[in-house]
């Protein structure tokens, strides 16, 4: 009949489309649901006139947790499953860095960690920055290093250490202590403290940032600094000091590298949600932060939605990166549009 063939039309279109979720500001706020965001989900997990499934990820700056452990919390806090197959955070492709380093220094979080977060990722021998101030604590003469922080740390002769590479996984928690150890190891010979290279080019070891957003929206009344701003002070520092401008590498949303791997991640989920691997043509991104959301989205190809639950606060749409397919007050109404648009 025709009414089964326009149920068997909007079946093969919903398998067409895709949905990529920013988390903070769009689906919670740190640890606070947003109830819209639970709604949206419970529509795209079934709740809707088709009764199917609709494949979604979740892509994310955030970090400091193995993946396991954050798809398990939000889980809970969005009462709906998240899988750690359909979620992405800034440094979740930084795991592909494990077969090229040796030994490597996590930045950021609380230490322990994200040194947890690189045992997952298979890193073999992961240093922490508390390692090294509990192996010389004159390196950050004004750190005061509490008992915990001793316990957790494994102090050992850096001297002797070749480290491979610096990744900056999360929001450094001392930019004073981390950014002197930065320092040190990029000006040292390769990698090793109690050296000082006498080419600071050739015997730098590199510096990976797992995302470059300048603030992240918190309880605060107006956003505060995130790991871009670590980065961009470290990158003054060091021309400062060394009169060469510091090549880095820089993951997250909006660079292109987090995209290709999100379409990966898409590919595969449609598989486990569809029974069929492969990218739809129709994606939506919804996020709150025009400057890693919406431009990575519309660079993309992807529709871009912006809503009004976080970073952005403008007028109709934002100024430099406007959202193509509209900005919403929230994220239940963007996923009701982009599904009365496509279905
Ligand atoms: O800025 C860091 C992080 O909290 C942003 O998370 O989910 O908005 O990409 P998200
Ligand atoms: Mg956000």
């Amino acid at each position: 009949s025709q009414v089964q063939d326009v149920q068997v039309a909007k079946v093969k279109k919903a398998k067409n489309m895709a949905f990529a979720f920013d988390i903070d500001g769009v689906l919670v706020h740190g640890d606070r649901l947003i109830p819209e965001g639970q709604r949206a989900l419970d529509i795209l997990n079934g709740d809707n006139e088709l009764g199917i499934k609709i494949p979604h990820i979740f892509l994310t700056n955030g970090s400091g947790k193995p993946e396991k452990a954050r798809c398990d919390q939000l889980t809970k806090i969005l009462q709906n499953p998240v899988s750690t197959d359909q979620f992405i955070q800034s440094h979740t492709p930084m795991s592909a860095l494990a077969d090229y380093y040796e030994t490597v220094l996590v930045v950021g979080g609380e230490g322990y960690k994200c040194r947890e977060v690189a045992e997952v990722y298979g890193f073999k021998d992961i240093v922490v920055p508390n390692d090294i101030v509990a192996w010389d604590p004159t390196i950050a003469p004004y750190r005061v290093f509490t008992d915990e922080e001793r316990a957790t740390s494994k102090p050992r002769d850096f001297t002797k250490v070749e480290i491979g590479a610096i990744l900056v996984f999360s929001d450094s928690r001392d930019y004073a202590t981390d950014m002197q150890i930065i320092m040190d190891l990029l000006q040292s010979e390769n990698g090793r403290f109690g050296t000082k290279a006498k080419d600071p080019v050739s015997q730098r070891i590199p510096i990976y940032f797992s995302q470059g957003d300048l603030l992240c929206p918190t309880e605060h009344w107006t956003p505060r600094m995130s790991q871009g701003a670590f980065r961009i002070g470290l990158e003054a520092m060091y021309r400062a000091l060394t009169g060469v401008d510091l090549e880095r590498v820089v993951y997250g949303k909006p660079e292109l590298a987090t995209y290709k791997y999100a379409d990966e991640v898409i590919t595969s989920w449609m598989d486990q949600i569809h029974g069929e691997e492969k990218l739809p043509e129709n994606i939506y991104m919804i996020g709150d932060n025009p400057a890693s959301d919406i431009i990575g989205g519309n660079m993309y190809g992807w529709n871009t939605c912006l809503v009004r639950t976080g970073v952005f606060q403008g007028g109709d749409n934002d100024e430099n990166n406007p959202a193509n397919f509209g900005v919403f007050p929230n994220v239940l109404e963007a996923v009701q549009t982009a599904l009365r648009k496509q279905l």
